[in-house]
């Protein structure tokens, strides 16, 4: 394409006709006449070939260092991988597993008859990196100086634009749906606190290792500033002192089953599977509201009815409208494959029909994670070729735990693409409601009304997602807004 606009730059200014007549003149003249000519030639092609000839060696010395650089992050690798395997060595419950049951188990042990407690729920997360606090075991990073990083807040106010653009993406909503779903099967880093509130006492930052993370506002904020708002309740996780296993340096621990597993739909435990499974025909419990099966609720004590929220594998599956209905169109996804399965299988047990039910339910979510979310966020080609075939080949050597990394930041980028509102979208494709996502986190009664379940799976379905991008999202201070009281979205409107 460039060369084609350089080509027709040249005829149009002629030169490609002059050259064509310069070759044609010197066509007539004698050899002898060239020495000169012959002479530079010679040179330029010397030069040319000891240049080939310097960059050649060059390459080899690179594809040394090259070599020697995968060399170094291999070693870097099993160094890092013997600090993973601390908790291993120092806490890791001992586990019998029964190798002919064909199922897999509610806490993900018993995946890897080597390494049986790998992946497990209540197990750390793997670090990619070393740790990095400013006294090598628990506090929080400092400059190269000593003094506290800069706010958080402050760097997103400088770095972004502080207003909202919408840029649509070729993409529907169910994108980010999707991804926060996998997210919250793969991750769940609870977080510390005893109900600690780190930002009361006149908005002084609280000093308790949980509350240490808070995040400071600038006095001038934009935003926060008309609220005299100065912090951002931001706390820090659990890790595995919680679970009395004091491993330096601090070592976070994930409460969901690390495997894509459903675990977000049937629980990381026993405990929880058998708080939700119905017991009969293989089917998980729930109530049937306007003719339409939802979640069952959860015990809350309040006189306000529509104060309730739904009882699922994970404890999130209520922070915003989306993920709601993504708890409640699974439990009927699986409700539904145990009674055609039961229609087939007459004679199978409660246990096996849920069995296979669960396992019908897990293998779709990796299908389409693997096959249609991955795609998108990493490519076509690269999923191909390095996800699903290629390099990627099982190695039960492996520790497949999710990473911190994964966790706390890179899968995180997507609340980049969080929209700021939902469609409620009728049979005849009008949409008919327009509410702020913002409004209804922790509160999802509002989809068990009318057809408000079926409008907002249409919204997902057929509007545009917000396309990644380095402008203002509202609910990049998404932490704070899940625990503000009142409708504090709207002042970012
Ligand atoms: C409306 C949509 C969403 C809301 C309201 C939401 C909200 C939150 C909140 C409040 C947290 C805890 C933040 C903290 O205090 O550290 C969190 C964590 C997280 N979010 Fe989201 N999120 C949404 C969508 C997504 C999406 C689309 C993804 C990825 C595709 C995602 C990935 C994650 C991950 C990996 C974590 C850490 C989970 C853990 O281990 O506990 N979220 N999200």
């Amino acid at each position: 394409m460039v060369n084609d606009i350089v080509l027709e730059t040249w005829t149009k200014s002629g030169e490609t006709t002059g050259l064509i007549r310069h070759r044609n003149d010197e066509d007539t003249k004698p050899l002898h006449a060239y020495r000169s000519q012959v002479l530079v030639i010679s040179m330029i092609f010397s030069v040319l070939i000891i240049t080939f000839l310097m960059s050649v060696i060059d390459f080899w010395i690179d594809d040394d260092q090259f070599v020697q650089s995968q060399h170094a992050i291999v070693k870097n690798k099993d160094h890092l991988a013997m600090k993973n395997r601390e908790y291993f060595y120092q806490c890791a419950p001992i586990v019998s597993c029964d190798y002919s049951d064909k199922y897999r188990t509610s806490n993900g042990t018993c995946n890897n008859p080597n390494n049986p407690i790998w992946g497990s729920s209540n197990t750390p997360f793997i670090r990619l990196v070393d740790a990095h606090y400013s006294d090598g075991i628990s506090k929080l990073r400092t400059s190269s100086d000593g003094e506290p990083l800069p706010s958080a807040r402050e760097i997103q106010v400088k770095l972004f634009l502080n207003k909202q653009i919408r840029i649509p993406d070729k993409n529907n909503q169910l994108l980010m749906q999707w991804g926060q779903f996998v997210a919250h099967d793969v991750s769940n880093l609870a977080i510390d606190t005893n109900g600690e509130d780190c930002c009361t006492n006149k908005n002084e930052l609280g000093v308790s290792r949980a509350c240490e993370a808070s995040i400071k506002i600038p006095i001038d904020d934009p935003v926060y500033s008309k609220y005299n708002i100065t912090c951002m309740r931001f706390t820090r996780a659990m890790t595995s002192n919680n679970y009395s296993c004091p491993l330096q340096p601090l070592t976070f621990i994930d409460d969901a089953s690390h495997f894509i597993d459903g675990s977000q739909i049937y629980g990381s435990n026993d405990y929880v599977v058998s708080k939700l499974r119905s017991f009969t025909g293989g089917t998980l419990i729930s109530v049937l509201d306007n003719n339409q099966e939802f979640c069952p609720r959860s015990s809350f004590n309040s006189s306000d009815t529509n104060k309730y929220l739904y009882n699922s594998g994970d404890s999130r599956a209520n922070l915003n409208l989306g993920i709601a209905l993504f708890h409640n169109m699974f439990l009927r996804f699986h409700n539904y494959v145990a009674f055609k399965l039961k229609i087939e299988n007459s004679l199978w047990s409660d246990e096996k029909l849920y069995q296979e039910s669960r396992r019908f339910v897990g293998a779709i979510i990796q299908h389409i994670t693997y096959t249609q979310f991955l795609p998108i966020i990493l490519g076509k080609n690269y999923t191909k070729d390095e996800v699903l075939y290629g390099n990627n080949k099982y190695d039960p050597t492996v520790n497949p735990s999710t990473s911190q990394e994964f966790s706390t930041g890179a899968f995180r980028v997507l609340h980049n693409i969080i929209p700021a509102q939902h469609r409620f979208i009728d049979s005849n494709y009008t949409t008919v409601k327009i509410v702020n996502v913002t409004d209804w986190m922790n509160c999802p009664y509002l989809l068990q009304q009318g057809s408000n379940y079926d409008q907002l799976l249409r919204g997902l379905l057929s509007t545009e997602g917000r396309l990644s991008q380095p402008s203002y999202n509202p609910l990049n201070t998404i932490s704070m807004l899940t625990y503000l009281p009142g409708n504090i979205a709207s002042i970012f409107e």
